[in-house]
């Protein structure tokens, strides 16, 4: 495995592959990034693995100081995956200060996680932007377990006309159905208990909907208190259209439900498709 930190080097390094996927991330891997590896490397031939913690994407009052990084860690696990290559950028070559070229996203981006982390999705897109134009990928793999980002970097794609397949990847859950997530490691014990109650209520509330309950505005606040009684704070639970991410009808069949809220410091988020048969 080879790991590279600068732009020119890596460009050189690929020109020789014929089929690239890209898995971007923040490091700090566990088995839900690295399943979007395997699915990389089932569809390329070099698979390259970024770890950057992007600063853009982070308001100056959340966790970047305090994001685990973990790259000795992180190399090992991908050295045992069999992983072509590790782009490790600098933070100094990825980014002029200040970076004055900036892209305006669809509305969209301004919802669910966007009202709550304004700015969150325009740092996300222009890291991945920068990186899809670095390593040029004909693959890209994302996580459905951010499923507002995957939405939105699929819309990039179309809407840029970039020649790179996004492909998602399934949520990997620990047992009691918490979705592994880097910021799982912040929660105390205790926490860590209440933690799965997220997808219980959101797995509880697609039962619901598939046993013919269409009242979703009610399921949502009903959800919403449940969580509050289970010691969350909610900032929002939500149903919508899987394929818009708008506010889903009674009449929608192909559903997503999105839930995020706060374990004392730690934000968490997840999700569940929903899809009807009629
Ligand atoms: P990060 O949180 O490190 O996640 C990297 C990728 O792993 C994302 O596509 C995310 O959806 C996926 N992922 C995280 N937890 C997962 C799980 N439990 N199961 C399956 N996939 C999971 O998302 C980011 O980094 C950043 O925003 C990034 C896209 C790298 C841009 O900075």
């Amino acid at each position: 495995m080879e790991i590279i930190t600068d732009i020119a080097s890596l460009r050189t390094r690929l020109k020789r592959e014929s089929s690239i996927a890209l898995v971007p991330t923040m490091g700090n891997l566990h088995q839900g990034h690295l399943s979007l590896v395997q699915l990389a490397q089932q569809h390329a031939g070099c698979t390259v693995v970024s770890i950057f913690v992007n600063r853009l994407q982070f308001a100056p009052h959340e966790d970047f100081d305090r994001y685990p990084r973990t790259q000795t860690t992180d190399c090992h696990l991908l050295e045992q995956l069999g992983v072509e290559i590790v782009f490790l950028p600098d933070e100094k070559e990825l980014y002029p200060v200040p970076q004055e070229f900036q892209l305006l996203l669809p509305a969209v981006a301004d919802t669910l996680e966007g009202q709550f982390r304004p700015g969150f999705f325009r740092g996300v897109a222009i890291i991945v932007l920068k990186l899809f134009n670095i390593v040029q990928p004909h693959i890209a793999i994302f996580g459905k377990k951010d499923y507002q980002q995957l939405h939105l970097m699929q819309k990039m794609g179309q809407q840029l006309n970039l020649p790179i397949e996004i492909m998602a990847g399934e949520t990997v859950r620990a047992e009691d159905g918490l979705a592994l997530s880097s910021r799982n490691s912040y929660l105390s014990e205790s926490q860590r208990q209440q933690a799965s109650h997220l997808f219980r209520t959101l797995f509880h509330v697609k039962q619901k909907i598939e046993q013919g309950d269409h009242n979703l505005r009610l399921l949502e606040e009903r959800a919403k208190c449940e969580l509050a009684k289970q010691g969350w704070k909610v900032d929002y639970i939500a149903l919508q259209q899987r394929k818009t991410l708008l506010p889903a009808n009674t009449s929608d069949t192909d559903l997503v439900i999105l839930g995020a809220g706060w374990l004392g410091q730690t934000r968490l988020i997840d999700n569940l498709e929903i899809a009807l048969t009629l």
